[in-house]
């Protein structure tokens, strides 16, 4: 995770470091530091605070200069504490740890073999002064540096193993700031005799929309107005690019800002924009067609007889929703596997697979390695949900639906989830058509209950005072099950996930007929049992679960369908549901669970949108 900026300019460029910091808080706030070239040394600002209180101590100390870096951690190596907060300095072998700099380094990713540089570099003199691994990175830059820091820097990173993007500049040359990619996101900005750096097209809004993306082993050399890059070719070696190798881009990326309005916490405000967003999702579908994904998508949908979903956390839970809708609807099988597993396991590949990647930021490692994966294994017809145009994901998948949930700040994903699965939905449609698997009729009956969900997700955000009620009742609680059943498991997981993330409570979740096969040993009155209970096939057999949790003292919590005639009474409390929405339904389930997560964590006091730990876009194995 973590997020850089660094920029070279003829103009004081503190404030749009720090501006871009804020907007990359999304990848970590652990910590944040600034660093620039001022007075002909090294300057520095670093804080465990958030990016909003870094400012202060940037006007404390008087940062003020044309070129500088800056960084927001999300803490692998090393305590979240400010000696390992970036910038890194290195002074350069035999210099007291206290010297001024003499390289100045920010990185994103992980540096695998960083023990093993350390001792060589230690032995050569260079004194340590954090527990990260980045910090060998600036030593040993500073270590290989003969008055060339693009030079430096090439040398470096021949001894790198693992992931990193970096920007760093030296005390020796004022105007200039060097990149390097490999694994880690790092994008450069093109502006009008200034260049700058970042993680994200994002954190240059309003700065510049001349945008290069850089790739797998590029190293850029930044300068005011200019850059070169040289790229790494197939035998290892870098070689200087062309301009047309990487082509400027004009982004609109968003600011990501987003206003607050009336509500407490953009989560919040989040969970009731859904209507909006799904509304906003469905808006150009005229019809159900293979195109709704891109040019071409017919003949390569046509080509594939089974669908692989890759995806993490909640998206995974998306997937695992589709699977049930892909089978059912679609008659196509489908697998579903959580990316970091998925790119490290032996699996028997089949070229007529359609990999469908899931992602909300569309920058997530894990779920990009695992794409790289299956394509290399020879799955070739590939295609994403995702939430963001200029992503990565979107750039490498063949196909795409980008869902229109709008900046999703919080770091609990709710409104991506349920237009994750409009998107899923729509593709189901789409493979059942081209499997002729889908009548105009029952074309006509799913877009009806389509285009009616914004408003039936709305009545379901009607309860919210009810389940606000409940949540008092979870905030003394150190655990939480959650049941579903079928397509509602999922939803129970990411009622789980939601709850635990947030909140801290450690909640699970199982399909509800598991229950008897061993958690049903945790059942006591201490425990509450959160139930998701739509009136589909598996009622029934639910019923005779929620029975068994009673007769062990369990108190239930259950949403249940109107027409469910699940009724409160003692260590059974309801919420009824609105309406029951067929296949739809776990878009309308989750609701609740967003809101009983979301209001426990208010009355818990924790921070909401930034929970400890946790990063929005995690784009670190
Ligand atoms: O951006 P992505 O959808 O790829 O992110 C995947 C997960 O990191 C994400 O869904 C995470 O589980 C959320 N914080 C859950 O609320």
């Amino acid at each position: 995770m973590c997020g850089i900026v660094g920029a070279v300019s003829a103009r004081n460029i503190v404030p749009i470091l720090v501006q871009g910091l804020q907007r990359l808080e999304y990848r970590g706030y652990d910590s944040c530091g600034v660093a620039v070239h001022q007075a002909g040394g090294l300057k520095r600002a670093r804080s465990t605070a958030r990016v909003a209180e870094l400012q202060a101590q940037v006007d404390a100390e008087k940062l003020h200069a044309g070129t500088g870096i800056a960084h927001t951690r999300w803490a692998t190596h090393g305590a979240p504490a400010v000696m390992n907060a970036h910038p890194h300095f290195s002074p350069g072998a035999n210099a007291a740890a206290d010297a001024a700099g003499r390289i100045a380094l920010v990185h994103n990713g992980i540096i695998e073999n960083h023990d093993e540089l350390r001792a060589e570099l230690q032995a050569k003199g260079f004194v340590f002064t954090s527990q990260t691994d980045t910090e060998v990175i600036a030593h040993l830059v500073a270590h290989l540096y003969h008055g060339d820091l693009f030079e430096a820097v090439q040398q470096a990173i021949a001894r790198l193993q693992g992931a990193y993007a970096i920007a760093v500049f030296c005390r020796d040359e004022p105007h200039r700031v060097v990149g390097a990619r490999e694994g880690s996101p790092l994008v450069l900005g093109v502006g009008d005799g200034e260049t700058f750096l970042a993680s994200d097209a994002m954190a240059l809004a309003g700065v510049t929309d001349r945008i290069v993306y850089l790739e797998e082993g590029d190293v850029v050399d930044v300068q005011m107005g200019k850059h070169w890059i040289v790229g790494r070719q197939p035998d290892g070696s870098l070689r200087p690019l062309r301009e047309d190798d990487r082509p400027v881009r004009v982004v609109q990326a968003h600011s990501g800002a987003a206003e607050l309005g009336p509500y407490r916490h953009y989560m919040q405000k989040e969970i009731f924009e859904q209507p909006k967003a799904i509304a906003d999702t469905l808006d150009a579908v005229a019809g159900i067609s293979p195109e709704l994904f891109g040019d071409g998508a017919f003949s390569a949908f046509n080509d594939v007889d089974q669908v692989l979903i890759l995806a993490c956390g909640t998206s995974y839970y998306a997937g695992s929703v589709a699977k049930f809708w892909l089978e059912s609807i679609a008659g196509i099988p489908t697998q579903v596997e959580i990316a970091s597993e998925y790119r490290y396991r032996d699996s028997v590949p089949h070229p007529r697979t359609l990999v469908v990647t899931i992602s909300q930021s569309g920058e997530t490692a894990d779920t990009l390695a695992a794409l790289k994966h299956a394509r290399s294994l020879g799955m070739a017809t590939t295609l994403t949900i995702c939430n963001v145009a200029t992503s990565a994901m979107v750039r490498e998948c063949k196909f795409a639906y980008l869902t229109r949930a709008g900046v999703e700040v919080g770091v609990a994903s709710t409104k991506a989830f349920t237009t994750q699965l409009v998107g899923l939905f729509l593709l189901t449609l789409a493979l059942a058509q081209v499997r002729g698997r889908l009548s105009d009729e029952q074309e006509a009956v799913h877009l009806k209950a389509l285009r009616h969900l914004p408003s039936a997700v709305a009545a379901v955000l009607a309860l919210e005072p009810q389940i606000v009620a409940w949540s008092q009742a979870f905030t003394s609680k150190e655990h939480a099950l959650f049941l579903g059943r079928g397509l509602h498991y999922p939803v129970a997981l990411e009622g789980a996930l939601k709850l635990k993330e947030i909140s801290y409570i450690h909640a699970e979740a199982y399909p509800a007929g598991e229950l008897k096969h061993g958690p049903l040993a945790l059942v006591t009155s201490a425990m509450p049992v959160v139930t998701v209970a739509p009136n589909d096939q598996l009622l029934e057999k639910l019923k005779s679960n929620l029975q068994e949790v009673r007769a062990r003292g369990g108190e239930l919590y259950v949403f249940a369908d109107s027409d469910t005639r699940i009724a409160s009474a003692p260590g059974m409390h309801v919420i009824r549901m609105p309406e029951h929405y067929g296949p739809l339904s776990p878009i309308l389930h989750v609701v609740p669970l967003q809101l009983l997560a979301y209001h426990t964590a208010v009355a818990r006091g924790t921070d909401v949108d930034k929970p400890r730990n946790l990063a929005k876009s995690v784009t670190v194995e």
